[in-house]
């Protein structure tokens, strides 16, 4: 792609404001004639497309052409003059161009003085040519248009080559993308892509804000920072980013849309249902607003990689922070080896279903549900393994693992863990208030612990302990209906009744061994 086909430009300022001064279009004369320079100066002086004035280069022979071509390509046009240093200088030269230089880009126009010498079907049919006018017939008013025609052309020619070269790139950075795995690492990745494509230095920001819990908490953290802003910290609000920018950026946040004009764009992306993000850029010149369409572009393909980057940590995190520690220690510490740990979240999922909780709340439910006894870790196992009943000391000492298990769990910040901490304080609530550790009622009681409950015990019930034998299937069904509205949510207890096979098929699926 060519970069920097518009050069800066050192003539005196112009007192038209939207005249671009950094950005003319350049045209090359090749005649060996000095009075075809002149007119040619003459004609186009003011000629002007899209803001910009042009910048006419003269060489005089085909051989000073191809020198200069050589060194420097960016030309939009050339007027070639067909009879120069031979009878066919020009058209020489014009092979060189597309086949040698294979500049396919630059648009061409012939120019000759006698027409015979080269006939205009012949060398337009032969030759890759844009134009071929003859001298005498090449008025001022031909001229320019031809002048307008030919850079129009141009123009377009280049906004596609520059969007194929941006989905090319586009696809090479959501490949590169997609193996990274780190969050600050991939932003970082993001917008350096990013940048790249727009061709220019711009500053950008890109801000991700997520809800560290489930009761609606949010908070904005800087993802990656580029160009002017440099960020010492991740927290956006104590950031020293411009209020201005700030407000605009929350704007987003807030009114869920992006929000484009001349100099920024600032996209909103809803990469799931808790967790958003807002690309902030600046620009310093998108007239045909190409930049903008392909930050858009750019990034909702990094909020959908973004997306599958956050659900995977997300899992990942929480299963190596907690999911194993549990599993082990608490295994480890109980007579029974059984599944029933991997059985109560499945139970919990498939309740979870039924009731049509929200997806990522049942997911999460999911892979809380198995550290809902994390306090038994606390419980002496003399008391835990212990054969037969317990005594009114032991049962005392045996209620705080639900307040322990919270404890221990409350403390983390992941999202999974929080609602664990839940589960482990009220799993052992029930309906009518007879539970403990603190007699909540009905629907005080958190709708994730009344599932958790009915989980635990129709699990618990078929299942072997140190204190008691399994239960057969059919009193397990009659305990769970009887104890409907004591024990158990109602609501809950219909659709574990309504779908019993489904949930005894759990039960077989993951046998105690
Ligand atoms: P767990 O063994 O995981 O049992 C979980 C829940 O399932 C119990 O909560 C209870 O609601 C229900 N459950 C289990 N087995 C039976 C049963 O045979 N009959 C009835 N009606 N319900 C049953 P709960 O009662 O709050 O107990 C919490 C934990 O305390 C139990 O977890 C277990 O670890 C321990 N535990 C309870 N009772 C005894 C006991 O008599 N001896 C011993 N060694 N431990 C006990
Ligand atoms: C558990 O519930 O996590 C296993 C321990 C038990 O059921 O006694
Ligand atoms: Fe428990």
């Amino acid at each position: 792609m060519n970069k920097f086909i518009f050069k800066d430009e050192v003539e005196e300022p112009t007192n038209n404001k939207k005249l671009s001064k950094a950005k003319v279009w350049r045209v090359l004369v090749v005649d060996d004639d000095e009075s075809v320079h002149q007119v040619t100066r003459l004609v186009l002086a003011d000629a002007e497309i899209e803001y910009r004035k042009l910048d006419i280069v003269s060489v005089y022979s085909s051989s000073e052409a191809k020198a200069l071509l050589t060194k420097d390509n960016n030309f939009c046009m050339a007027f070639v003059d067909v009879v120069m240093e031979t009878d066919h200088a020009g058209l020489e030269l014009v092979e060189w161009i597309r086949n040698e230089l294979k500049n396919q880009d630059i648009r061409l126009v012939l120019r000759t003085g006698q027409a015979g010498s080269a006939p205009e079907a012949r060398v337009i049919r032969d030759f890759d040519i844009n134009d071929y006018k003859e001298k005498t017939d090449f008025t001022s008013g031909k001229m320019i248009t031809t002048v307008y025609a030919g850079i129009r052309a141009y123009r377009d020619i280049m906004t596609i080559k520059r969007s194929l070269d941006a989905f090319k790139q586009l696809i090479k950075a959501t490949h590169d993308l997609l193996k990274i795995n780190q969050f600050r690492q991939f932003g970082s990745a993001a917008l350096n892509h990013l940048l790249t494509l727009m061709d220019v230095e711009s500053s950008a920001l890109y801000i991700a804000r997520t809800k560290i819990d489930f009761d609606d908490q949010s908070s904005n953290f800087i993802i990656a920072c580029t160009g002017k802003y440099t960020c010492q910290t991740d927290d956006f609000e104590s950031s020293t980013i411009d209020e201005d920018v700030k407000r605009l950026i929350q704007r987003a946040f807030e009114e869920k849309q992006h929000i484009t004009s001349d100099g920024y764009f600032v996209g909103y992306y809803q990469t799931s249902s808790n967790a958003s993000s807002v690309l902030y850029i600046e620009f310093d010149d998108d007239g045909e607003n190409f930049k903008a369409n392909l930050a858009e572009l750019f990034a909702t393909n990094v909020a959908l990689i973004l997306e599958s980057l956050a659900h995977q940590q997300e899992v990942e995190r929480t299963q190596k922070e907690l999911l194993y520690i549990v599993g082990e220690a608490i295994e480890a510490r109980s007579e029974n080896k059984g599944a029933h740990v991997r059985r109560v979240a499945l139970i919990c999922e498939l309740l979870a279903k039924k009731l049509q909780l929200k997806e990522d709340f049942i997911e999460a439910i999911r892979l809380a549900a198995p550290l809902h006894d994390l306090g038994k870790l606390g419980i002496p196992e003399r008391i835990l393994q212990k054969e037969g009943k317990l005594t009114e000391e032991e049962w005392e000492i045996m209620k705080t693992h639900t307040s322990i298990g919270c404890e221990l769990l409350k403390k983390s910040s992941v999202g999974v863990s929080k609602l664990a901490a839940k589960l482990a304080l009220y799993h052992h609530e029930n309906w009518d208030g007879s539970g403990y550790p603190e007699g909540l009622t009905g629907v005080n009681i958190p709708i994730e612990a009344r599932i958790m409950a009915i989980a635990d015990v129709f699990d618990s019930l078929g299942s072997s302990r140190s204190y008691k034998s399994p239960w057969v299937i059919d009193d397990i069904r009659d305990f769970m209906a009887s104890d409907k509205g004591k024990k158990f949510d109602p609501q809950l207890i219909s659709l574990l009744m309504e779908n019993f096979e489904e949930f005894c098929q759990i039960r077989q699926q993951y046998p105690d061994k």
